[in-house]
């Protein structure tokens, strides 16, 4: 079985200008090499800029959500392909802002991830419970339950997709789960994905949710933690050159 790959994906929400983009943008380019795969989800204004400052470069440029449909009448809305021109190859898709403030569903979720996986793009599914869920014993169900739509995609594509376990409660908040609670769930997301498709063992399973440099060794070091998707950390170069480094 393909051991998952290691990944650090940077997640600049809706952050950023064409100034302070560029110094970020040239810090991150010029990361030490290592297999650690690395890629900046960048607002789509600003694809480009990223495009351009990460061409030839082996860091990977991607967005923060995609289209369900491939084209047409749906205003506001930006296609896989429209995604693959701007030289994005992954895609964010059911982050915890979006179902939250945007009301995107499981079942929409699923079918963005197969819209970027038919565009070529490789789909982070984002996963997750709030405090509430959690503090009811409702963890493991709700993230199940939003895995389970996308289980045909799995059983099909399992090494074109990379999932992210972002408790709600760790977002943005400096509350990190600990390692041991990550990585229970971690083990659990593990289990449910291979009993949806054995080959999905090699699928990364990624922890989000106030990552930073001072603990992300030690979340990336659990045996079913494969990297870490960042928020806030992405922002600040010398700290996301940190945790691309705890990964590798
Ligand atoms: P955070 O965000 O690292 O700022 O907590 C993570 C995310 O929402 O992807």
């Amino acid at each position: 079985m393909t051991k998952p790959d290691r990944w650090v994906i940077g997640n600049w929400k809706m952050n950023g200008s064409l100034a302070s983009n560029a110094d970020l943008l040239e810090a991150v380019r010029g990361k030490p090499e290592s297999s650690v795969k690395v890629a900046v989800c960048a607002p789509f204004p600003y694809l480009n800029q990223v495009q351009r400052a990460l061409g030839g470069s082996d860091v990977q440029s991607g967005a923060q959500d995609v289209c369900e449909h491939g084209s047409g009448a749906y205003t506001g809305q930006v296609s896989g392909a429209m995604l693959r021109e701007f030289g994005a190859t992954v895609v964010l898709v059911g982050h915890s802002e979006r179902r939250q403030f945007n009301g995107e569903t499981s079942e929409l979720v699923a079918a963005k991830a197969a819209a970027a996986l038919a565009t070529g793009l490789t789909p982070v599914i984002c996963v997750g419970e709030t405090l509430t869920q959690r503090v009811a014993g409702l963890a493991e169900a709700t993230v199940a339950a939003q895995l389970a739509p996308c289980a045909v995609l799995l059983a099909t594509s399992s090494a074109r997709v990379v999932v992210a376990y972002e408790p709600v409660w760790a977002i943005g908040t400096g509350k990190t789960a600990s390692p041991a609670e990550a990585q229970a769930m971690h083990a659990f997301i593990r289990t449910q994905l291979t009993a949806i498709e054995p080959s999905a063992a090699s699928v990364s399973v990624l922890y989000g949710g106030s990552v930073k440099a001072s603990n992300a060794k030690e979340l990336f070091s659990q045996p079913d933690i494969d990297g870490g998707l960042i928020g806030g950390a992405s922002l600040v170069a010398a700290d996301f050159l940190a945790i691309i480094s705890a990964a590798g």
